[in-house]
């Protein structure tokens, strides 16, 4: 791909290929390879965080509740908007303080009145919290059982004066590991994801990838589907970071230096909430634009991830199923 000549034109007119007359590339899609990408991120350190929601989630009048790990959590802002966490049953008789309100920054419990600041009380006591901006996450020291970090591990990102963020949630029976594997085969996304990929080659770890974790990462040159047969072709690398996460990041054509953060959150067992967050930076003029009309643009772009996830959550449910029952070919 010549980047010089994209930046100025992105979209190319691409002979259309029939979906049977494509390169299968179950071939290239080893199993074993698959299997040591998983197996390398989920020994890398996470700290014990747990990507909670995205920032926006919580807002300063209502907690946010959620199982992550099992552990029923509950957060919310303090009077200066930052972020707080703890155990989501009241120290008292145990009312869920997600259903409860936030009044001057304290939560308030709608059963007898209790008001939590964030700090211990009666028992309670918080989380850790940090909210990177896009992203809100909380510690779960006996949840994750390793050596805690003091921040979670944040993949690079561009700079967010002139990114477009917008983060897509969804839920599947699966466990996080059954997300990651889906994201460590990109082969699978010219095949099953037709509507929105063509032309997808993959360079593995260890063959020749430029991939931003020690040559740990799976690049890919693929087209994205616009419309017809117009397509924008790209260069992306795939890393895992820390355990639950797969960055996607475009190292080449249209969006350069944007990051596709995929976060698979344990909720319960067999349940896995996966959050997705796009932090997409151009070069091009009119991104400018694009970014004042980012209200406008985020449901777009989550729909975008809505669809591609539906299936994709398919793959991580049939995989899990399959492990669950001693029939996973792998
Ligand atoms: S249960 Fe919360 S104040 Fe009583
Ligand atoms: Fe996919």
């Amino acid at each position: 791909m010549n980047p010089g000549r994209s930046a100025r034109f992105p979209l190319r007119l691409r002979r259309p290929v029939a979906w049977e007359d494509q390169r299968p590339t179950w071939r290239d899609a080893s199993p074993g390879l698959i299997a040591a990408a998983l197996k390398r991120a989920t020994a890398r350190p996470s700290g014990n965080w747990y990507v909670l929601a995205a920032s926006r989630d919580i807002g300063r009048d209502r907690p946010f509740g959620r199982t992550v790990a099992g552990t029923e959590v509950v957060a919310w802002r303090d009077g200066a908007g930052r972020l707080l966490a703890g155990p989501g049953a009241c120290p008292h008789l145990g009312a869920p303080l997600r259903d409860s309100r936030v009044r001057c920054g304290r939560v308030i419990c709608h059963w007898h009145g209790l008001a939590l600041d964030g700090g211990p009380f009666a028992g309670w006591e918080p989380f850790p919290a940090h909210d990177d901006g896009v992203l809100a996450w909380v510690r779960l020291d006996a949840a994750g059982g390793e050596e805690p970090l003091p921040r979670p591990v944040i993949p690079a990102r561009p700079d967010r004066a002139g990114a477009l963020e917008a983060v897509w949630t969804g839920v599947g029976a699966c466990e996080p590991e059954d997300v990651l594997a889906n994201r460590l085969d990109p082969w699978h996304g010219a095949w099953f994801h037709p509507y929105a990929f063509a032309d997808l080659t993959v360079r593995a770890p260890g063959d020749g990838g430029d991939g931003d974790g020690g040559g740990d990462g799976f690049t890919v040159e693929v087209s994205f589907r616009v419309a017809g047969r117009a397509v924008v072709p790209v260069r992306a690398v795939f890393t895992a970071p820390e355990p639950r996460t797969v960055t996607m990041r475009i190292t080449g054509g249209e969006g350069l230096g944007s990051v596709v953060e995929t976060h698979a959150t344990p909720l319960t067992p067999g349940r896995t909430a996966v959050v997705e967050a796009v932090i997409a930076t151009s070069g091009r003029p009119g991104f400018a634009l694009a970014r004042g009309a980012a209200p406008l643009l985020r449901p777009l772009l989550r729909a975008t991830a809505a669809r591609l996830w539906r299936d994709d959550l398919a793959y991580a449910e049939r995989r899990h199923h399959l492990r669950r029952t001693g029939r996973f070919p792998g």
